[in-house]
């Protein structure tokens, strides 16, 4: 079994959440379904945030993928929650850099924006790029700087 990965998306995710939900478990990912799992019922975009945002920060989850409509509303919420690094990404490249530059912990998708095999090769990236340790010191800034005290 490789990594354990926490996904969730809002119903404007759900689509994408089952077409990434069986590439993770046909490349034998471990995958928490934190929901939700309809597209028919509307839900609040936060909530789900939360519930990843959470697996992830308690380490419990190594990385996490969240879906809304955009990637926007639902990258927002996730962004607010401590050790969180939310990256939206719609381009191959940009999975790479948020990896390697940003350490980021949760891959971000626009359900309404991308097409199923475009995310899935952006999630490939994301999940096979390592974090560039010369990009620590500003990473460390976004957590233990002032930034959070304005
Ligand atoms: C839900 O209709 C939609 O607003 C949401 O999925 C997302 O796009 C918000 O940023």
């Amino acid at each position: 079994m490789k990594d354990k990965i926490a996904i969730g998306c809002d119903h404007a995710g759900f689509v994408l959440k089952t077409a990434l939900i069986e590439y993770l478990k046909n490349n034998e990912y471990e995958v928490i379904d934190l929901g939700t799992n309809s597209e028919e019922e509307q839900v609040d975009y936060p909530d789900y945030a939360k519930l990843v945002g959470k697996e992830v920060g308690n380490g419990n989850a190594k990385y996490g993928i969240l879906i809304c409509g955009t990637g926007i509303g639902i990258s927002i919420s996730a962004n607010r929650m401590p050790k969180i690094r939310a990256a939206l990404c719609y381009e191959t490249k940009l999975a790479t850099l948020a990896r390697e530059h940003n350490d980021a912990n949760i891959l971000v998708l626009g359900g309404r924006i991308i097409a199923p095999q475009k995310a899935i090769w952006i999630l490939e990236e994301f999940l096979n790029t390592k974090f560039s340790n010369r990009h620590q010191q500003r990473v460390e800034k976004i957590e233990l700087g002032d930034i959070k005290n304005v």
